[in-house]
């Protein structure tokens, strides 16, 4: 297990927070009200249950405090604000330990009754300021969803009609934002303390900083951070989400290169013949021939269900296809060979795969063959070799392929010169040698392959 894993899972716990806090809530109030009818009928009988109560409201209000614990690891809070919380947090547990102990061992002393009822008060005011912040603090509704929604439901669309009168920033940059960056970064939102929705805040840019360096995009954080490979921590989007396409990745860099202007218009940033050529792809009504994705007939819901309980998040591809993108994020140790037979229920809809981590072995292999229209293929950090790579010629399609930290050697690169598309495959850190890497780039130009663990 390693420590990313846990850090999710901690993570994942910590999102019951929320829910978990409606307990102490509801008890310290009825710990209130009791007092409260206690004072107002005398009725003495009625004491018994302090004690009780008093007992629950701190371990729940202990349990509330070290979800939130967890959850603040997530970041991408306003700082102060969850300062002021987690320290109004603490005063109520302390209020709440307090209640308990006096209960237990002050029970029978005069001045008990005041004390008690005091703390109580102090209790709920401590509670409202800690429900005031903690309020403050909440989040989207997606809240608890473990598999989040792609993000290309949220965006509108944008139509250009004659790309050189289109206005780079708010035609072409923020509805790319939009669609893969704006779910995270947004006023309720501003994971990194960043926020993406507009240009000024887009320039202002998060808790380190500027994330542009205007006229120089390849010392820009954002674009360092969209160029990582997605599998790694710091990737823009994260992992689990879509990443930036190749060519919206060009736009946001020439958008910087230019200038990163606000107002001006494609013409005016003076773009060459390579620049515009890619830009008219934005151009309403363009279809990029080269990059048509195969037409399949869309999967049922119920078998999508079924398929993402054994523990594997599947997304759609985009609002417009019936392509799938289908991660194993979280408990990659328990993937296995069966788990992966049964995405043979989807095979023609599966374009981007990820499965780094698991546990694989050549059956698995023999199954993804099957996958015909698959893309993207992650497999890093899995126990496959040479063998296992054979497979994998079959796939016409593959364009990607992650296969760094395994133990494939040079053997495996004649196998990849078979596979038609091959654009990318990443290497790190697995036995192929670099003599071998030379002589496979000088027969195959058009492989990009990408020994380090950088994506340029
Ligand atoms: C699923 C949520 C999510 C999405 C989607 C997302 N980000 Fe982030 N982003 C984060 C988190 C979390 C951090 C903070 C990471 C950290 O502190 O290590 C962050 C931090 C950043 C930072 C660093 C800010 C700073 O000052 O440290 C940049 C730049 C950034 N994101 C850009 C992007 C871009 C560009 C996109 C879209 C292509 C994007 N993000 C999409 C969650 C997201």
């Amino acid at each position: 297990m390693n420590t990313e894993f846990l850090k999710s899972i901690s993570i994942f716990i910590g999102h019951f927070h929320p829910l978990v806090v409606h307990l102490p809530i509801g008890i310290i109030f009825f710990l209130f009200f009791l007092e409260v009818i206690i004072w107002f009928t005398m009725n003495n009988s009625l004491k018994v249950v302090r004690i009780y109560l008093s007992f629950f409201s701190m371990v729940t209000t202990l349990f509330g405090l070290l979800l939130g614990y967890l959850l603040s690891a997530e970041g991408g809070y306003d700082l102060e604000l969850l300062e002021k919380h987690e320290h109004s947090g603490q005063i109520l547990a302390g209020i709440t330990v307090a209640i308990f102990l006096i209960n237990l061992f002050f029970a029978q002393k005069v001045f008990f009754e005041k004390l008690f009822k005091g703390m109580v008060f102090a209790a709920v005011v401590a509670l409202s300021i800690v429900g005031h912040y903690g309020g403050s603090l909440t989040h989207g509704e997606d809240y608890l969803a473990l598999s989040q929604i792609s993000d290309t439901k949220n965006a509108e669309k944008i139509v250009i009609k004659d790309i050189n009168q289109a206005v780079v920033f708010s035609q072409l940059v923020q509805p790319i934002i939009n669609q893969k960056c704006i779910s995270c970064h947004n006023a309720g939102k501003m994971k990194g303390g960043l926020r993406m929705d507009s240009f000024e805040e887009i320039i202002k840019g998060g808790e380190n900083g500027a994330i542009l360096k205007v006229g120089n995009s390849s010392q820009s954080e954002l674009m360092k951070l969209v160029n990582l490979d997605p599998s790694e921590e710091r990737a823009m989007p994260p992992k689990g989400k879509t990443p930036l396409t190749s060519d919206e990745k060009q736009v946001l860099a020439w958008w910087i290169d230019a200038g990163a202007t606000k107002d001006k218009k494609v013409s005016e940033l003076k773009p060459d013949t390579k620049i515009l050529a890619l830009l008219k792809k934005f151009e309403d009504g363009a279809v990029d021939e080269t990059e048509k994705l195969p037409e399949v007939s869309k999967i049922e819901e119920k078998t999508l269900a079924e398929i993402s309980q054994l523990g594997i998040n599947i997304n759609p591809l985009s609002k417009e296809s019936n392509l799938l993108d289908v991660r194993c994020i979280l408990n990659k140790s328990s993937w296995d060979d069966k788990k992966t037979a049964s995405l043979s229920k989807i095979k023609d809809n599966i374009y981007v795969l990820e499965l780094s981590q698991t546990n694989i072995t050549n059956a698995s292999l023999k199954t993804i063959a099957e996958f015909k229209n698959l893309n993207v293929l992650f497999l890093q950090n899995t126990n496959l070799g040479d063998s296992e790579m054979n497979q994998l010629q079959k796939l016409e399609h593959l364009e990607v392929l992650n296969v760094y930290g395994t133990i494939i050697t040079d053997k495996s690169l004649e196998v990849f010169a078979k596979i038609k598309n091959l654009k990318k495959i990443y290497i790190w850190q697995t036995k192929i040698t670099q003599n071998a890497v030379e002589k496979f780039n000088k027969k195959f130009p058009s492989v990009t392959i990408i020994t380090g663990s950088l994506v340029i």
